[in-house]
């Protein structure tokens, strides 16, 4: 037993050097010493930091760049950190992602109005329009109901966002996902819906047909949707583009309207892709509204991608085209990056799959970093919810994050990244879920990409999880990001940050004496410096008629 231990540490160890001599991956000794002074170092880099926020206490975020992976809690960060280490060798759990490299973190609590365990859509919008609203709701507060269209209801719960927010204050918008551009999270960006599902007409129940629009038809047709700069992503079913028999479906349109067609309809300067060659070769110089659609539903997970010019983007070729497009406008932009497929791997129970989409997110956030400043730009990177994994097992330093934790003989074959439910419990087939589970699974087995990792109750659909998600920050005011908050409180800090919105008044113009307040005023949202200058001086004459 002994001897079977020291050999295998030595495995490890030649292994690790191996790696170290060959791809050049960091070492280091870590004794007493080393743990000591990277501590110290990061109590200095932590005074430094916190002294330079207080000196930029005056930066506006002219742009803000909203990173939501879809359920990418904690553990899925963590093992993502070990994950894309490992890919290049390295033993993974010293390693840092883009942004835990943020000066700032906050922890964001995920509840809905009404439920404990949260859905993508009401998230979204406690985000985006900074209210909490109910399950499977998106744009609507919590006056409405999921599935039941009310008229008048829906009227007076109608919330605006950052998106209509930025647009008022001449801002440049856009999103690109993972996912279908009419998923939940986008739903959130420029619909008012009951029921995030309704993507298509074809879903809209027949009573409320005259009540409420699918999802698709308000990102073409209504505002702030149809005024988006930067539509990037899947979903040409949803939209009507016509697709190859046979592809998956979620939803088709009844009314057989081509809405790609119906959104190039009046538009100067617009592009609409299909594939990575054309989004990657336009000349966006000449483009002002960009339409990308590279799949019939979700775009496939990154390691099943067709990466060939004419297959589909990474989501940091259609940030890059984004940014491209966006910081044009000298007023600046507000763009949400959505690195949606994480969430649909975690709830097939591919952990190999959800990592590596947060992985390629994070290749997203270091490139949004490299070009951008961040005295203008406010860079938020966070989830809407967190997902049933936990890392598990007693694992060995280095151990392969996606393999099995031999520790103690009991958890022979147990898989380190474990679900506490999901599709994964019965793993030798579904042919009785309650019984004979136990199976002896091979590391080669392991390597699958779609290797459903162990759940602890049977569920064909894994299901998010309600503990609060991280928030990194850096730019203007990402400090306020700090603690422990509601998620709706997100939206208020990016209002403040980039001054926009109906509680812009808080940003006035002693705090930024360069900002162009008129702007904003003709939006409505903000009183122009007239108006300031004019009390001031009311006030000083005050105090000179008064104060003797
Ligand atoms: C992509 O768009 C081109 C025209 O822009 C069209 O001819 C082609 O069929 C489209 N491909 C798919 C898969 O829809
Ligand atoms: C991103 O686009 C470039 C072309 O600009 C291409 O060469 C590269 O392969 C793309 N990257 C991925 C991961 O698809
Ligand atoms: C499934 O498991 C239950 C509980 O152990 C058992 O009673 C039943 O016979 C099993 N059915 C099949 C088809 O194996
Ligand atoms: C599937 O499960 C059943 C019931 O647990 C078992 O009898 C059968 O041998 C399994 N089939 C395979 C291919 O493993
Ligand atoms: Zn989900």
């Amino acid at each position: 037993m002994m001897l079977q231990l020291l050999l295998r540490r030595g495995v490890t160890v030649i292994a690790w050097l191996a790696t170290t001599l060959l791809l050049g991956v960091e070492t280091r000794d870590e004794n007493v010493d080393y743990w000591i002074r990277s501590g110290q170092e990061r109590l200095h880099f932590e005074i430094r930091r916190q002294q330079e926020a207080a000196r930029s206490k005056g930066n506006v975020a002219k742009n803000v760049i909203l990173f939501i992976g879809d359920g990418m809690g904690m553990s899925t960060i963590t093992a993502t950190r070990i994950y894309k280490n490992q890919q290049k060798g390295g033993l993974g759990e010293e390693n840092e992602l883009s942004f835990e490299k943020f000066p700032f973190v906050g922890l964001a609590k995920t509840y809905e109005v009404d439920y404990q365990v949260p859905d993508s859509a009401g998230t979204a919008t406690a985000m985006l329009a900074g209210v909490k609203v109910n399950f499977n709701v998106a744009g609507l507060d919590d006056r409405a109901k999921y599935k039941v269209c009310d008229r008048s209801i829906n009227e007076k719960a109608k919330v605006e966002n950052i998106i209509t927010w930025a647009q008022m204050a001449e801002k440049d918008t856009g999103f690109v996902t993972t996912t279908r551009i009419t998923h939940a999270t986008l739903a959130a960006v420029y619909a008012h819906t009951n029921n995030r599902y309704w993507e298509c007409d074809s879903k809209v129940p027949e009573e409320y047909k005259d009540c409420v629009k699918d999802v698709a038809r308000q990102l073409v047709e209504d505002e702030p949707g149809r005024n988006l700069k930067v539509i990037l992503g899947g979903g040409m079913n949803q939209l009507g583009v016509p697709v190859k028999q046979g592809d998956y479906v979620f939803c088709t349109r009844d009314d057989k309207q081509n809405l790609v067609e119906k959104w190039k309809k009046g538009r100067k300067n617009y592009l609409f892709v299909n594939t990575t060659q054309d989004l990657m070769d336009a000349d966006l110089t000449k483009v002002e509204y960009l339409m990308g659609l590279f799949s019939p539903g979700h775009l496939p997970y990154a390691l099943e991608r067709d990466t060939s010019p004419a297959g589909q983007p990474s989501l940091l070729n259609m940030t890059k085209q984004a940014l491209k497009l966006l910081s044009q406008n000298p007023k600046g932009y507000v763009l949400l990056v959505e690195g949606g497929n994480i969430d649909n791997a975690h709830h097939a129970g591919y952990a190999r799959h959800a990592l590596h989409e947060t992985s390629e997110m994070d290749d997203a956030v270091a490139y949004a970093v490299q070009v951008t400043n961040p005295d203008d730009t406010l860079i938020i990177v966070t989830a809407d919810h967190s997902h049933t994994l936990t890392i598990s097992g007693y694992p060995e330093r280095g151990a392969d994050i996606l393999g099995s934790s031999n520790y103690v003989a009991e958890l022979h074959g147990h898989d380190i990244l474990t679900y506490a439910n999901g599709p994964g419990f019965s793993r030798h087939n579904n042919s009785n879920c309650s019984h004979n589970y136990w199976r002896e699974v091979s590391d080669e087995e392991r390597q699958d990409l779609r290797y459903r990792q162990f759940s602890g109750w049977y569920i064909d659909k894994e299901t998010h999880a309600g503990e609060d998600v991280p928030v990194y920050s850096s730019g203007p005011h990402a400090n306020l990001l700090s603690g422990v908050f509601e998620q709706n409180y997100i939206a208020h800090v990016i209002c403040y940050s980039a001054c926009i919105g109906p509680h812009a008044t808080y940003c006035d113009v002693t705090r930024f004496p360069k900002f162009n307040a008129h702007k904003i005023n003709s939006a409505g949202t903000l009183p122009s410096t007239d108006i300031y200058c004019i009390v001031l001086i009311l006030l000083l004459l005050e105090k000179i008629i008064f104060s003797c």
